[in-house]
């Protein structure tokens, strides 16, 4: 009935282990940013960023009035963060550049030879280690001068970005190979703007999150457009943004239409103009908007119009999708004479509905739900509106609210292991091409608002040390052991001894079991077919 060829590949197939190994081009590395971790705020003809002027004038608004005025030290201390990412094995660094250590205006007028010298000799001590650097432009340190003339509010900043991103390149593009134009346009745009608690302190809901939106993907689009021009021809590295894509799910299945409004609303604007073949607004929120800024009075919408050369030059200005990936949110229809609350954080006015987080997301002192199926689920929906591109998540971490764990991250550990089996699945099974996965942060560092309560370093750092002497938690060693491996299938030994009680807690084995069967059952199913 079959032929000989036919059941010896049966029995090849229904015979073969799945693996828990990641495809060669996946590559393994971890993030900070600038602000976060360097210190050194106005050292060697460094300019002012609007989180120093922040910083210095609201400190009632950070935790335990904080600064990052000192932070990790990284710019003095940066040779250990090599050092530690060369430990672990990173393949790749990502890290970015603060525009006024280097325009310390902001403009080209003056360039800080020191600040270029920082980020060069970075660069060359990490490739030195074999660990590419993969270099952000801006991770929200806006030079206070460009802010005084209206910030990301001003379309003026389009070229002014683009002539930042000149320098940068001219410098360091010889030795950099994938880069990261602007890190969370939605935390700059939307989240700064509706509540006015970030940097730049300015609360104004209604126009300049839409003014930001288009002028960020401008910018974003001109960096990347003179990087082909003057740069992809010698160099050929590959650009794109770091979206902060918050997945959003439906509460129930009469929310559904609800939701992917709220996808739209959410990741749409802000890669709809760049990924999608017709590029511009997406088409449902470009109605929602006008609809809604006419019901609230205005002659128009509140979401300014792209020209049609406007919508050409954004459109394709990225070779792969970036991803910071941490929050899953379920979408709800506001109930009569709830408040929705401010965009992203509690709801959407625009859609009056409610975003809350998944039950049982919650654990132990993580400030982010946990969801690890939301991870999947994601990738598989970018793959669906942008089409087969190329995915590499730019962030992931779990941030925990207090110094429970010290060393023994057992709960951040896990965290990885089940974000990780995800990312797995979904390569594998779902054939989404993610090319890579960034842990964040490498070492503890400076969180915004929450000063330094919040640590999402799977390297502690001492923030009472001179040094801030950095230290491996239990997440770091399974980190290098995975990347070792290139597997999550982890041999024992890759635990510290001082940990091995743990790995109990950890569920290392039953949670590789999991991912292993599904992956068994995928390739008996395609065994069947071909045997059928
Ligand atoms: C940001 C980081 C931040 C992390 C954890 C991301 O949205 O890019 O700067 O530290 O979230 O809150």
């Amino acid at each position: 009935m079959f032929s000989r060829r036919t059941l010896v590949l049966c029995a090849i197939l229904v015979t073969c282990r799945a693996d828990l190994t990641f495809p060669e081009h996946f590559k393994l590395g971890a993030a900070t940013s600038s602000y976060q971790i360097e210190g050194g705020w106005n050292a060697d003809g460094k300019g002012e960023s609007i989180w120093d002027r922040f910083v210095h004038e609201n400190s009632a608004d950070i935790k335990s009035g904080a600064t990052g005025d000192v932070a990790a030290d990284s710019y003095h201390q940066w040779r250990e963060d090599v050092r530690i990412a060369a430990n672990m094995g990173l393949q790749f660094y990502r890290f970015s550049i603060s525009w006024p250590r280097i325009l310390p205006t902001g403009f080209t007028d003056k360039i800080n030879q020191a600040g270029v010298k920082y980020y060069s000799d970075l660069i060359d001590a990490l490739l030195a280690e074999d660990i590419q650097p993969i270099v952000t432009m801006y991770h929200w340190e806006m030079p206070v001068k460009i802010q005084d003339l209206g910030g990301w509010t001003n379309p003026l900043i389009v070229n002014w970005f683009g002539d930042y991103a000149r320098v940068i390149f001219s410098q360091y593009a010889d030795r950099v190979k994938t880069w990261l134009t602007i890190n969370e346009a939605i935390a700059i745009c939307d989240l700064a703007f509706n509540k006015g608690h970030y940097a730049p302190k300015i609360k104004e809901p209604e126009f300049a999150p839409f003014l930001c939106n288009k002028h960020i993907l401008l910018a974003h689009a001109t960096a990347y457009r003179i990087y082909d021009r003057e740069f992809r021809p010698k160099y050929k590295a590959r650009i794109s943004l770091a979206n902060f894509d918050l997945w959003i799910k439906p509460a129930t299945e009469n929310d559904t239409e609800l939701a992917d409004l709220g996808r739209q609303h959410a990741i749409g604007r802000y890669s709809y103009p760049i990924f999608s073949k017709q590029g511009g607004w997406p088409p449902s929120i470009e109605k929602l908007m006008l609809q809604y800024s006419l019901g609230q009075g205005y002659q128009y919408s509140r979401l300014p119009p792209f020209t049609k050369d406007e919508i050409e030059f954004v459109k394709g200005t990225a070779d792969f999708y970036g991803i910071n990936h941490y929050i899953t949110s379920l979408i709800r229809s506001a109930k009569p004479g709830e408040d929705p609350g401010i965009w992203v954080l509690t709801g959407s006015p625009e859609l009056n509905a409610i975003l809350e987080f998944p039950t049982n997301s919650k654990v132990a002192n993580s400030i982010f739900p946990v969801y690890p199926e939301g991870i999947r689920q994601q990738l598989s929906w970018i793959k669906q509106e942008y089409g087969d591109i190329d995915i590499l998540i730019t962030e992931n971490g779990f941030g925990y609210s207090t110094n429970d764990y010290e060393l023994n991250d057992v709960d951040r550990t896990k965290f990885f292991k089940e974000y990780l089996e995800q990312v797995l699945l979904s390569i594998k099974v779902d054939n989404v091409s993610v090319i890579g996965y960034t842990a964040w942060s490498l070492i503890d560092t400076f969180e915004w608002l929450d000063g330094y309560t919040i640590k999402f370093g799977i390297h502690e750092v001492d923030f009472s040390h001179p040094n801030r002497t950095r230290t491996p938690r239990t997440s770091a060693h399974y980190l290098a052991c995975v990347i070792r491996a290139r597997s999550l299938d982890v041999p024992d030994h890759c635990y510290k001894d001082k940990y091995l009680a743990d790995r109990a807690r950890i569920g290392y084995r039953s949670g590789s079991h999991k991912i292993q069967a599904v992956l068994f059952i995928n390739i008996l199913l395609i065994a069947i077919i071909i045997c059928v």
